[in-house]
């Protein structure tokens, strides 16, 4: 729909830096990362919670630099397989610190973790409790946490709904499996039951399904304790906090979170005679999405029946967050100013398929041409870390900025990395 709103354009900078002068220095598309944002964010988190273990998910990104970043910020790590560990490792990040997650892990991740030390891991199925525990070995003494799945249904998209009894993460509340895992961990000597862990769905944006959450999980323990006689030390709440990508959207509270879990926690551990455990959360996106521009440079301009294409030089294979879930950005104009009226524009990228739509009905300058720049803001989390080398497309670099400098982190793949792959003959 056409509208009168100002669009704001001309140059726009980030860490000090310009981005334009990024495009023209490291190509385009170029992901370009704020450290000083990503510190703050968890420096605001340690704030929210100043008694609970934050652990930033490495899933929404990572790089050396970033997994430097969370440890000098005093932050533990969620990994969910040997690659996201070995690198956080390789970083220099205490294994300590980090959390092992995944529904299916490896025999190789989970020789990895234990190898390495790794602080807990999160049991997500019966068959890998007896695994863990003979690769512990006679000895040794693991701490893990059991994947609870509380019957909580929350979350932007549907496929990314974890609260829920049918998808496939966790152990059924309902249905026993999670009190019955719960009960074979604690009869193993390899394993030390830490605490009871639950991710209810990721892009949540209300602090009340969190809640409903932790009132049936504390009612678990109370169950655990009266059968087994044990309390947990700790409970961990996962992750999901939703950010607003445009201006407008909706995005979690962090302080009526915190407000609200310290509430329920204290009541529903009061009420069951238990001693209220440390709060862990394990927040992704929130601590990186909004630390991120996406910058494209447009190929094409065209009109198709009613509507106006503005194509660039990216597309799916570098965020695939709109085809997957229907993630709606807000694009804009840089690197030049310019006085023309706002026009409805659909950008796309240069993938070869129809679903291949980065902003979806979006408003930019009427005057929109080939070479132009476009920089899409709050692009830090699952783009990168999800991209993909479709067409044969090299994943784009990852820039830091900080105090008026730039510098890469994750250099463009090429052609000749994509070829190399390709060893038949
Ligand atoms: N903890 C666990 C066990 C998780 O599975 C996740 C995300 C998190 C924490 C962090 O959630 P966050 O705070 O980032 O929402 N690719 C999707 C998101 C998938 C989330 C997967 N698990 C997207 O782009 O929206």
């Amino acid at each position: 729909p056409a509208s009168t709103a100002r669009l704001p354009h001309g140059d726009l900078s980030v860490g000090g830096v310009a981005l334009a002068g990024l495009a023209g220095r490291f190509g385009t598309p170029v992901y370009v990362l704020d450290e000083d944002e990503v510190r703050s964010r968890c420096r605001t988190y340690r704030a929210a919670f100043p008694d609970a273990r934050v652990l930033y998910a490495a899933k929404a990104f990572l790089s050396r630099a970033m997994a430097r970043w969370i440890d000098e910020e005093g932050l533990g790590l969620d990994v969910c397989s040997v690659g996201e560990l070995e690198l956080a490792h390789a970083a220099g990040f205490p294994p300590e610190r980090m959390v092992l997650h995944g529904n299916a892990k490896t025999p190789h991740d989970i020789e990895t973790a234990l190898r390495l030390g790794v602080g807990r891991i999160v049991v997500d199925s019966p068959s890998e409790i007896a695994r863990i525990a003979a690769l512990t070995g006679p000895g040794g003494r693991q701490k893990v946490m059991v994947r609870v799945v509380p019957g909580v249904s929350a979350g932007g998209h549907e496929k990314i709904r974890t609260g829920t009894d049918g998808q496939k993460f966790g152990l059924s509340l309902t249905d026993g499996s999670a009190q019955h895992a719960i009960a074979r961990v604690l009869g193993q000597p390899q394993l030390e039951l830490t605490g009871l862990h639950c991710h209810i769905g990721s892009q949540i944006t209300d602090a009340k399904p969190y809640a409903v959450a932790v009132r049936r999980l504390v009612g678990l323990m109370a169950r655990i304790k009266d059968n087994h006689g044990v309390t947990f030390p700790e409970l961990d709440l996962g992750g999901g906090h939703g950010v607003a990508h445009r201006p407008g959207d909706p995005a979690l509270d962090l302080t009526a979170l915190a407000r609200r879990l310290g509430a329920e926690l204290a009541t529903s551990c009061a009420a069951a005679g238990l001693p209220v455990p440390r709060t862990v959360i394990e927040p992704g996106r929130a601590i990186v999405a909004p630390a991120g521009v996406a910058l494209y440079r447009v190929l094409a301009v065209k009109h198709t029946g009613p509507n106006l294409f503005v194509a660039v030089d990216g597309g799916m294979s570098d965020n695939p967050r709109p085809a997957l879930y229907g993630a709606r950005y807000a694009p804009r104009l840089i690197g030049r100013s310019t006085t023309a009226g706002p026009v409805a524009a659909t950008v796309v990228g240069r993938h070869c398929e129809a679903g291949d739509v980065l902003a979806n009905d979006v408003l930019l300058p009427g005057d929109i041409r080939s070479g132009d720049l476009l920089a899409v803001p709050v692009a830090g989390a699952y783009q990168v870390s999800m991209a993909s080398s479709y067409n044969l497309v090299g994943r784009p670099p990852v820039v830091a900025v900080h105090d008026g400098t730039a510098r890469l982190l994750i250099r463009r793949e090429t052609q000749e990395d994509l070829r190399r792959r390709d060893v038949g003959a």
